[in-house]
């Protein structure tokens, strides 16, 4: 077990990547709250939505209370809209962006102070933050934003002795993207995306964030990870 002893605030833990990773670090030995809009199956689970400033800055709080510190953050809250640029309106724009960077933004805002050396935070990002992908302009500027927010945050609490890592998952199983696998086309255009041939599961996912989270990493800070069965590594197609 690689997390014994360590305390976890996992965001968007009552679905999907977020669960998993819930899930992976209680296994690993970690005593994990979640924090989520939904109820979570974490042994503390705490409510808020990530964009409002006091609801987050109590939720962690309420989880620091019942745990005692955090050693790890696990960012994961976040929504999409699949749309071309021009046809976002001015509203769905502010909310993804309020919900994949301010929410991380506030989220790590009031954890910080409750980390210390060895403290390690693990932010999801996503492999469109590192290829192109049509129709997503909102969701993969926040995603990119994330990737270069972990490197500045990396610098800054490197002398806490604190990491700061990100994952980029390819395609991955969840209810995000359900409306994608229950379309035959599109589930065999997306595999195609993916060279070993498979889009992920939300395990696939839980495992690097337990690596990157773990002493194992522990001179590890400022990656942003692709976990993407290839994706982000270039075209399949033997051209
Ligand atoms: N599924 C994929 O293919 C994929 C790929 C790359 C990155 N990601 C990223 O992984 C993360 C998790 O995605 P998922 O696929 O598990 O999605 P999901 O919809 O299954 O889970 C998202 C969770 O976030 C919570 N949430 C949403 N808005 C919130 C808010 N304002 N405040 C608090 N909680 C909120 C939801 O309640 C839900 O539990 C997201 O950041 C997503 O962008 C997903």
């Amino acid at each position: 077990m690689k997390l014994i002893g360590k305390s976890a605030l996992v965001t968007g833990a009552a679905s999907g990547i977020g669960a998993a990773i819930a899930a992976a670090f209680a296994r690993e030995g970690a005593r994990v709250a979640g924090l989520d809009v939904k109820p979570s199956a974490c042994e503390v689970d705490v409510r808020a939505d990530v964009t409002e400033e006091s609801a987050v800055a109590s939720a962690v709080e309420e989880a620091v209370r019942r745990l005692g510190r955090i050693d790890i953050l696990s960012t994961n809250a976040g929504i999409a809209i699949r749309k071309p640029l021009d046809e976002l309106t001015a509203g769905e724009w502010d909310r993804v962006v309020a919900v994949n960077l301010r929410g991380v933004f506030l989220v790590s805002k009031y954890s910080l102070p409750h980390m210390h050396r060895g403290s390690s935070i693990v932010h999801m990002a996503s492999g469109v933050a590192l290829v192109g992908t049509r129709n997503r302009a909102v969701y993969t500027a926040t995603k990119g934003a994330l990737v270069s927010l972990t490197r500045n945050m990396a610098l800054d609490y490197a002398g806490r002795g604190i990491r700061v890592n990100s994952i980029c998952p390819g395609f991955t199983r969840t209810p995000l993207t359900e409306n994608l696998f229950s379309d035959p086309v599109r589930t065999a255009a997306f595999t195609a995306l993916h060279p070993l041939g498979r889009m992920g599961e939300p395990e696939d996912v839980a495992r690097a964030a337990v690596f990157l989270a773990s002493d194992d990493a522990a001179w590890i800070t400022g990656v942003a990870l692709p976990v993407d069965g290839g994706y982000s590594a270039g075209h399949a197609a033997d051209i």
